[in-house]
Order: structure tokens, then C-alpha cells, then sequence
């Protein structure tokens, strides 16, 4: 961890005494702090004790001439390898999730280009309110590490969540949060691409499917974790898109297959993606009207491209292929024809009969599929799954076996 630097943000509470103690513990470890003070946090402990701890000017003001003279309120936001957030009040996580920026601290965490931990301290029910719970979710969607917070008994004499982690809690998800840094997939180029497609009959009508595509996201979302470069090709759903993934959003299979294409090249290419096996032989332009009520209507459908089996035998091939196989039997075999029939490296299978709930929902139960083996992986959440995977495909682009 030497020569680590984090900027850590105290914010206005009680546990702010607790943060002085942070800035030692990191010292132990040969991690660097630079602060910045909350007007809050400034209620509680002093400019001067930080400075003193951390050996640093602490920086108070975003309109200062001084503070900007010597370093831009930008470039302080980047200048450490971490940003620290501790302790992080109700206020400073609703600032963040919703992109307010009118103080120096919320205009740090929004121009930094750096990972953004936070250790929340609050009144119990400030904690469980549904307005900070929202932001927690979004902040988490958005990438930001959480450490604690506790339960235990408050300064405020209530008792349950909301006591900030102890300073060795946070110095060690701190040291964690470093040594990912660097990320296994560093470098790498990624593409993934998920959720349904939607196959137009008239400009109000398509054919589709009840893909989530909350596996895909979970996938690109680990892969972006790890380090690696990643776009995700999304056909129509309502999730909120990974932090630092690009996201390409498309319609229809052939405009799915168009946007992977314009990707390439890349190292790693996940399709998790339900696309639908037809389309309409014919998309009108216009609504088609009802004629009468009686008589049917024929639908003639026509095959849509693979882009799966397309992309793992064309000229930019990415040196790693995985597809997905969604069966409702015979699952392993189906999957390990799937994986000669596609020309792809390894097959992700899951089944997906009903009782499973795995269409839409969080857990997924699957198989890995190479050339060599099959691996049962036990029930786990979607995101796990997602880690698990891009763990896997870091052990074999570095040259592991698969
Ligand atoms: O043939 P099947 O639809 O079961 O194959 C599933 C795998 O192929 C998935 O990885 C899916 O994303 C991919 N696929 C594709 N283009 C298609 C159909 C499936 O990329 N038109």
C-alpha cells in the first residue's frame, strides 16, 4: 500500500473524531491523506488537528483564491488514488446520488475521476428513512463502496444502525478498495451485450421476450469493476446502467448486431442477451388496421442473425467468446452443442423453466461450459455471478487455464 493516497471528506458529525483516528491508521499502512473539512465537519473537529494529523493544509473553501492558487478544487479531486468520504451524513450522500455540487466537498465527489468510499454515520432513523436508503441505492449503483455502517448505541442515545465503522473497518475496506485499483482486467476491452430484443411489426407492435437483462448488467457492471474497458449493448429494459460502462442502447437484433460490430475489436465478448430468433418478414410503416373481427391474420417470420455465432467466426473474433444457453431441459447438453454449433469459447447455462424464477429475477443457478469442462457453480445472486465470471475471465486472458 505505500505511497497510496487517499482525500478523505469529513463530513459534519459526532464520528468525526473517530476520522482523525482513520488518518493514523492509514498512516500505519503507508497510505497518505490529504482533507478536505466540511463547514459541518468543521463544527467538530478542528482545521488545525487535521492538519496536524495529516500533515497536509486542509481545505475548507471552493472559493478560496489561496486553496485554488496552489491547487484547483478539480485537480484535488484527483489527486489521490481514493476518495474518502468520513463521516458521510445523510447530506453528503444525497448531494452525491443527486449531483449537487455547492460546496467543496459535493464538487469534489463530483469531478473526481476516482472510486469514492463512504463511511455513513447518522441517527438510526435518518439511516432507515426511505429517502436516504434510495440514495445509498443509487450511490451504489453508481459504483460507490459502502463501509458500515454499525449498529450499536448512538451518541443521540438511540439504538441500531448508523454508528460509523470503526477506524480499522475503514482502513481495511480502504485497503481493499487500493488493491483493486489497478483491476485484474486493466487494459482489457470489453463487450457485452444484454436484456431483450424488440422486433417491430408496425411502428406500435413488436415480437419480444421477458429477458431482464439484469444478468448482462451484473456482467458488464464486474467487468468494469475488474479494470477492463467496457461497452454494453442493451436491448430495451429499465435498468440503470453500470458505473464507467458505456452503454449502446438498440432496439432490434439487427441493430444489436450493428452495434457490437461497431465495437470491435475487443478482447472479451459476453452475450448474454435474449435476442429474438425472428422478426417480421415485413416491418409497416404504418399501424396495420383490423379489418374484421372474424377472420385470422397470418404473421410470416424470417430468421434474425446470430450475433453470437456471427462474431465468433468473424475477423475480429475477440480471443474470448462466451455465450449464454437459457434452457428448460436437458440443459448441459444442450449447451455444449450450443458451444460447437456457435464457435464460441465457453457457454454460461442456466435453465430457466419457470419455477426457477431466474427469468427477472436476482438469483441464477449456472454451469460453465468450455472445451475442457463443466463447472456447476451453486445458487447466486446475479451480481455474483457477474464478479465470478469476470474473475474467470482475468485467470484465463492472463494466460490461467480456463
Ligand atoms: O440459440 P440460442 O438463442 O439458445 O443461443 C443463445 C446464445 O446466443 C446467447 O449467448 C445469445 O446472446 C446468443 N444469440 C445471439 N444472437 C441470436 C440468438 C442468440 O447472439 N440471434
Amino acid at each position: 500500500m505505500r505511497g497510496n493516497s487517499v482525500l478523505l471528506i469529513i463530513g459534519g458529525g459526532i464520528a468525526a473524531y473517530k476520522s482523525l483516528e482513520l488518518v493514523r491508521r492509514l498512516k500505519e499502512r503507508g497510505i497518505s491523506s490529504r482533507a478536505i473539512l466540511t463547514a459541518a465537519g468543521s463544527q467538530f473537529v478542528t482545521p488545525l488537528s487535521v492538519s496536524a494529523l495529516t500533515g497536509e493544509k486542509v481545505f475548507e473553501d471552493l472559493f478560496s483564491l489561496t486553496d485554488e492558487a496552489e491547487m484547483g478544487h478539480i485537480q484535488l479531486s484527483r489527486s489521490a488514488d481514493l476518495v474518502v468520504v468520513a463521516p458521510a451524513t445523510a447530506d453528503l450522500m444525497a448531494k452525491l446520488a443527486h449531483g449537487h455540487a455547492n460546496d467543496l466537498a459535493s464538487t469534489a465527489l463530483l469531478a473526481t475521476d476516482k472510486r469514492v468510499l463512504m463511511a455513513p454515520a447518522m441517527n438510526v432513523r435518518m439511516w432507515n428513512h426511505p429517502a436516504t436508503q434510495r440514495n445509498v441505492k443509487t450511490l451504489k449503483n453508481d459504483g460507490v463502496i459502502f463501509v458500515g455502517p454499525n449498529d450499536g448505541e448512538m451518541a443521540c442515545g438511540e439504538f441500531g444502525p448508523g454508528r460509523m465503522a470503526e477506524p480499522d473497518e475503514i482502513a481495511d475496506a480502504v485497503e481493499r478498495a487500493l488493491s483493486e485499483k489497478g483491476g485484474a482486467l486493466s487494459g482489457v476491452k470489453a463487450l457485452v451485450t444484454a436484456g431483450p430484443t424488440q422486433e417491430p411489426l408496425d411502428p406500435v407492435r413488436f415480437i419480444s421476450n421477458h429477458s431482464s437483462g439484469k444478468q448482462g448488467y451484473a456482467i458488464a457492471r464486474a467487468l468494469a469493476e475488474a479494470g477492463a474497458e467496457t461497452t454494453l449493448v442493451s436491448g430495451p429494459v429499465e435498468l440503470v446502467p453500470p458505473a464507467r460502462v458505456k452503454l449502446l442502447k438498440v432496439q432490434s437484433a439487427r441493430e444489436m448486431l450493428a452495434a457490437c460490430e461497431s465495437v470491435l475489436p475487443v478482447d472479451v465478448a459476453v452475450f448474454t442477451a435474449a435476442v429474438a430468433d425472428w422478426r417480421p418478414e415485413i416491418a409497416a410503416n404504418s399501424k396495420i388496421k383490423k379489418t374484421d373481427e372474424t377472420s385470422s391474420r397470418a404473421l410470416n417470420l424470417i430468421h434474425n442473425p446470430d450475433i453470437l455465432a456471427t462474431i465468433s467466426r468473424g475477423k475480429k473474433r475477440p480471443q474470448l467468446v462466451i455465450g449464454f444457453a437459457a434452457e428448460t431441459d436437458d440443459v448441459i447438453a444442450h449447451a455444449k452443442a450450443k458451444l460447437v454449433k456457435k464457435g464460441c469459447d465457453w457457454i454460461v447455462a442456466n435453465d430457466v423453466s419457470p419455477h426457477t424464477g431466474v427469468m427477472g429475477g436476482d438469483r441464477n443457478t449456472v454451469h460453465l461450459i468450455t472445451a475442457k469442462a463443466v463447472e456447476s457453480w451453486p445458487e447466486l445472486d446475479k451480481r455474483e455471478v457477474g464478479t465470478r465470471l469476470a474473475e474467470r475471465v482475468a485467470q484465463t486472458l492472463h494466460g490461467q487455464a480456463a
